[in-house]
């Protein structure tokens, strides 16, 4: 390698090159990138700057523009979405402590990705290159090559992005009709989510006759409460199918425990990618997890959970046909600054006995109302859920039994049905 390369440059003419080269690029001129941070703090100096394009396809690239300017560099971090990069000595028999070398780190999670570099002392001129080649990498070329998708960052998440085109075209659209009973519930859903969100033009000219101080009509944001099982999750996705809107689907309690101690930064990203969506449904599924008052004496982590929660709801209010559902099965418990952010409540029961009829005839069809009614009737307290995982305990025990005498398949009869009931 040039000697001239490794040599310690002072930290005013670091930051002298890098930034009249920097300054030099269109995405600058134009205004579409800033100029990256450079700066020198207690014995590091400190490079830092917004990469427009970097996602985990185009991360290799970058390694291989560090790879080009640092003879050695080992992979120091590899974890969901943050990437490091420690340079070695170039002498790799010499025994000083790595620590001090440079770092790079890269970061993908975040609604706009960054590259940090940093080293103990001062940067040489290999250094001072790369990260001149790093932010040509990333912020230069095609503007719409250059922002990042946010159903990958939410994807590099692992959280689901329920898209009612695709389940479409996969044939597993859900509607009102795969709900059975609940009529109430459906009209509410239909006056509260799906009309409104349908015809916003309509629904904001009738409060402008209506109000003094025309507002919008449309709730900020709607909870579906209820116990285990009554078809919240389901509902959620219903409301996606029927407005053709992507619904992105976040289960609170696997974000805390998977990401525990980034799990409100996680939210946070959730709800930035959630932003940068054209229309979207945010559905924050058992919600409890972040239940209990403030004073009670929270875990830090759910109390900066929720702070965050709080700030990026009223953040995302008011986005143009979007809207959040939150599903919790103990309101009572739920802090209540959270409750209010929630205008609208919609309270699903557990079914009645003819609800539980119409369920039955969902899962088991085959029977005449009269039985079905009968069957219904011996299933007090069971919610949907658990009565159709009773109609599946009915047919496996059926068909098992069908197998074992060498019978041909048949449906179950209501004896079936009922002789389970009474084990049960
Ligand atoms: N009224 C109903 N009609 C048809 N199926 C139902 C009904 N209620 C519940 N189910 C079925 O029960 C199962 C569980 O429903 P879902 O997951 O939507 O309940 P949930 O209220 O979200 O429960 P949890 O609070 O445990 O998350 C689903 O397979 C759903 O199809
Ligand atoms: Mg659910």
């Amino acid at each position: 390698m040039d000697k001239s390369l490794t040599k310690d440059i002072d930290f005013l003419s670091a930051k002298a090159i890098l930034l009249k080269e920097i300054s030099n690029f269109s995405s600058i001129k134009s205004g579409s990138s800033k100029l990256p941070e450079i700066n020198y703090d207690k014995n590091e100096s400190r490079i830092r700057f917004h990469a427009r394009s970097l996602n985990k396809n185009s991360i290799l690239d970058c390694f291989e523009v560090v790879k080009n300017h640092i003879e050695n560099i080992k992979l120091h971090t590899l974890s969901n979405g943050y990437y490091c990069l420690q340079a070695l000595h170039s002498n790799l028999y010499d025994t000083k402590s790595i620590l001090d070398n440079a770092k790079f780190r890269f970061s993908i999670l975040k609604s706009q990705p960054e590259i940090e570099i940093t080293k103990k002392g001062s940067f040489v001129e290999a250094e001072i290159l790369t990260a001149i080649e790093l932010f040509r990498l990333t912020n230069e070329g095609d503007k719409n090559n250059s922002i990042v998708d946010p159903r990958e960052i939410l994807q590099n998440l692992g959280i689901e992005v329920y898209d009612p085109l695709l389940e479409k075209a996969k044939g597993n659209t859900i509607s009102f009709d795969q709900i059975f009973g609940y009529e109430k519930v459906k009209q509410e859903i239909f006056e509260s989510l799906i009309m409104p969100l349908k015809n916003p033009e309509a629904f904001l000219n009738i409060s402008n006759l209506t109000r003094k101080y025309p507002s919008n009509n449309r709730p900020r944001a709607v909870l579906f409460e209820g116990e285990p099982g009554v078809g919240k999750t389901t509902m959620a996705k219903a409301v996606s199918c029927m407005l053709g809107i992507p619904l992105i689907n976040v289960p609170i309690e696997s974000i805390m425990s998977k990401y525990f101690g980034e799990s409100a930064q996680n939210l946070a990203i959730v709800f930035d990618a959630a932003k940068a969506m054209d229309t979207v449904l945010i559905f924050l599924d058992e919600i409890d997890s972040l239940a209990g008052k403030r004073e009670d004496g929270l875990f830090e982590a759910t109390k900066t959970m929720l702070s965050v929660l709080l700030r990026k709801l009223d953040g995302f209010e008011g986005k143009p046909n979007s809207i959040t559902m939150g599903a919790t099965n103990r309101k009572i418990d739920l802090d209540s600054a959270l409750v209010s952010r929630f205008d609208k409540s919609i309270y699903f029961p557990l079914p009645n006995a003819s609800e539980r009829t119409a369920i039955l005839s969902g899962y088991a069809m085959q029977l005449d109302e009269q039985l079905r009614r009968k069957i219904a009737e011996k299933l007090e307290g069971y919610s949907g859920r658990k009565i159709k995982d009773f109609c599946d305990m009915v047919e496996r025990r059926h068909v098992t039994q069908l197998i074992e005498k060498n019978l041909p398949i048949s449906a179950p009869s209501s004896e079936d049905y009922l002789k389970i009931i009474a084990e049960i």
